[in-house]
């Protein structure tokens, strides 16, 4: 068979896997039921549907509250408020009531660097460093409310920022360190930030970024910050503003090892993540504690199987959302010993990821399409070199997983053993929501069904929900981990998610519900691009672009990509006095690395001298990207000027 028609036959792949029967009856999922005379699943997935009842249920066995809630949930759409009344934080079963219990000593994070040096903390070492950076942080006058930007790497210092944040009640907002300086810097004056939490720099291909100096940049205008703490990471000289800048070492060096946890109201914020929407302008998405805990937990310990004997390993970046539920907040309340890795993959050999989990015997894997499609381009020699028998359980996450990436995962790193959990999920949603568990007979390439207690549907453009079609995907009850909002931003909060159907939330992504109502995303309706799983909104590439000086305009397309998923496709119109040329392709390029960071950098850029636009001025991406991939763009008469379509096909 050719590599073409073996790809077509697995996309028409219609094998069911069904879940290993000596599996199915030692699961967590499976003991509930047991627990609560359910027989089966579609009973399981019935009762759950009383919610209200569900969450009562289930938020009994994860967390603990200070004092109880009167009320599980009060809906005022489009705002939800979970466990009211409720005194809580969530960093008390993160960590408070472990570091008192017998997982005093077990493991929270094997922390293994690029370079290959290893720290393991237990979770009476992670209480006692967070205890001291959150006095450290009062000293430096944070309050409750505070907002503390963090960037920082994959290093355990990172998720001790954040839980010290959430200790004293400070909302922690964290920027993923592949961003740029400026993107930083926006996004620190955007919430205001009073402290921010950096490092010297850290590794990354055997290379040193060095991300002290970045900050510098960033808080060149950022009023809003008084002082800068830095962790050493690569022990490297840095630039330091005296006054302001405080080593995280000194800091805590005198500081106490006890500090209290801000009791707080299980509704108060706990932290803001930024991500991409269709404007130019990141939004700051709002978690809140006591339903995050619960959602985050449960999605955890049901989709994974979590069980206190369980090395995890969430491959993500903390500085995605992915990572702050699954590497810090869920695993922790769940007492799990997690892996974080500091680099990159394929560094020194494609196999470092194989070493790491035959070396720690990391029994739940956790990627994303992209990463396994790398893998895959390197091929099984290089796990093959490796005993990867430990592993139970395999997920993924980010972008729909291409059956033909969906059965090599299975095949090479499952060993055929293994079931995939293919979560589908977001920023805003703060926890898995379509997901499979592991008592679900699986489709490669479809993220099942909502989970328990979870409400999800697709709507035609007249909000009618359909079978078998491609449509809206929208969720129909909140659920815990929903978002609180958008920062200062009520209105696009509002617009973006609840406009188009009344009371239903929109996620902006296409799917289709089959016949035993199992969802395929098909992947984004909006303007927002996802590349290796990373999202990032079309006009903010552009607006990147066009603040070079020689650009008049701009429009970008996702392409299709075997690797990424989608490759950003930029077409620029140069102002008058400029004059295509190479240099200035890769000067754009690196120009939108520097406004944004190196992810967001195109991988075409074209010259035009038009874009297609409507009567009304508005860039019409669609039409472009129709032209650019050789489909039928459709009635363009509309157009306030049509010639300018041949200008893409013409596009040097
Ligand atoms: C996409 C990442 C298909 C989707 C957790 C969503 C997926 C966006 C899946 C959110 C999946 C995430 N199958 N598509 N399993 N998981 N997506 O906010 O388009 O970075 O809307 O959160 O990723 O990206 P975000």
């Amino acid at each position: 068979m050719s590599k073409e028609e073996n790809i077509s036959v697995l996309l028409d792949e219609k094998r069911v896997f069904k879940p290993r029967e000596e599996f199915v009856v030692q699961t967590n999922v499976k003991q509930w039921m047991d627990k609560h005379g359910i027989k089966n699943a579609d009973e399981l997935y019935e009762k759950a549907d009383n919610w209200e009842w569900f969450w009562e249920e289930i938020s009994k066995e994860l967390v603990e509250w200070y004092e109880p809630y009167s009320k599980v949930v009060e809906w005022n759409p489009p705002y939800v408020k979970w466990f009211i009344g409720a005194k809580y934080n969530i960093v008390h079963d993160a960590l408070d009531r472990h570091a008192h219990s017998w997982r005093k000593n077990k493991v929270a994070y094997i922390f293994e660097g690029e370079p290959g040096d290893v720290k393991k903390l237990t979770y009476y070492d992670l209480y006692i460093e967070v205890n001291k950076l959150a006095n450290s942080l009062k000293k430096l006058g944070v309050k409750k409310g505070d907002r503390v930007a963090i960037y920082m790497p994959m290093i355990p210092e990172l998720p001790i920022a954040m839980l010290a944040c959430a200790k004293i009640g400070a909302i922690h907002s964290v920027v993923f360190s592949g961003f740029s300086a400026l993107a930083f810097r926006d996004r620190v004056n955007d919430c205001e930030a009073k402290v921010v939490i950096t490092c010297d720099g850290f590794w990354r291909r055997g290379r040193k970024v060095y991300l002290k100096e970045q900050t510098d940049v960033a808080l060149e205008d950022a009023p809003s910050v008084e002082h800068v703490i830095v962790c050493k990471r690569t022990g490297d000289g840095v630039p330091w503003t005296p006054g302001r800048d405080v080593w995280w070492h000194d800091l805590v060096f005198d500081a106490s090892k006890e500090c209290e946890t801000e009791r707080l109201d299980a509704n108060d914020p706990l932290f803001f993540l930024y991500t991409s929407g269709t404007t130019g302008k990141p939004k700051g998405i709002i978690h809140a504690h006591g339903g995050y805990a619960v959602g985050t937990a449960y999605t955890l310990k049901w989709v994974f199987d979590m069980k206190d004997t369980d090395v995890w390993w969430c491959a993500a970046d903390i500085g995605w959302i992915t990572g702050h539920s699954y590497i810090v907040y869920a695993p922790l309340i769940l007492g799990a010993t997690s892996v974080i890795y500091e680099g990159a993959p394929n560094y020194p050999e494609p196999d470092r990821w194989w070493q790491i989990i035959e070396k720690y015997n990391v029994t739940l894997l956790y990627t994303s399409p992209t990463s396994i499609r790398l893998f895959m381009k390197y091929g099984e020699e290089w796990v093959k070199k490796h005993d990867l028998s430990s592993l139970r359980l395999l997920g993924s996450v980010g972008e729909p997983i291409n059956p033909e990436a969906w059965i090599w995962y299975y095949k090479h790193i499952g060993n055929e053993r293994c079931q995939i959990m293919d979560t589908w999920w977001q920023t805003e949603t703060g926890h898995f929501i379509i997901s499979p568990l592991p008592i679900t007979p699986l489709k490669p390439g479809s993220a099942t069904k909502p989970l328990p207690g979870l409400a999800a549907d697709v709507y035609n453009e007249q909000g009618e929900p359909v079978q078998n079609a491609g449509g809206n995907l929208v969720l129909t009850h909140p659920w815990p981990g929903m978002l609180r909002g958008i920062y200062k931003n009520p209105e696009r909060y509002e617009k973006t998610y609840w406009s188009k159907f009344k009371n239903v939330y929109l996620a902006g992504d296409v799917a289709r519900k089959d016949e035993d109502g199992y969802f395929w995303v098909q992947g984004r309706a909006d303007d927002v691009l996802n590349v290796s799983g990373h999202r990032i909104g079309n006009s903010e590439v552009e607006s990147a672009l066009v603040s070079h000086p020689l650009v008049a305009e701009a429009a970008v397309i996702g392409k299709p990509h075997s690797l990424k998923g989608e490759a950003i496709t930029a077409y620029v119109v140069l102002k008058k006095d400029a004059a295509p040329s190479e240099e200035l392709r890769k000067e754009l390029r690196e120009h939108v690395g520097n406004e944004m960071g190196k992810i967001a950098r195109p991988d075409e850029i074209w010259f035009v001298n038009d874009l297609p636009k409507t009567r009304s001025g508005k860039i019409m991406r669609r039409v472009i990207r129709s032209k650019a991939l050789g489909q039928d763009v459709g009635d363009i008469s509309t157009l306030a000027n049509p010639e300018a379509v041949k200008e893409i096909a013409r596009a040097k």
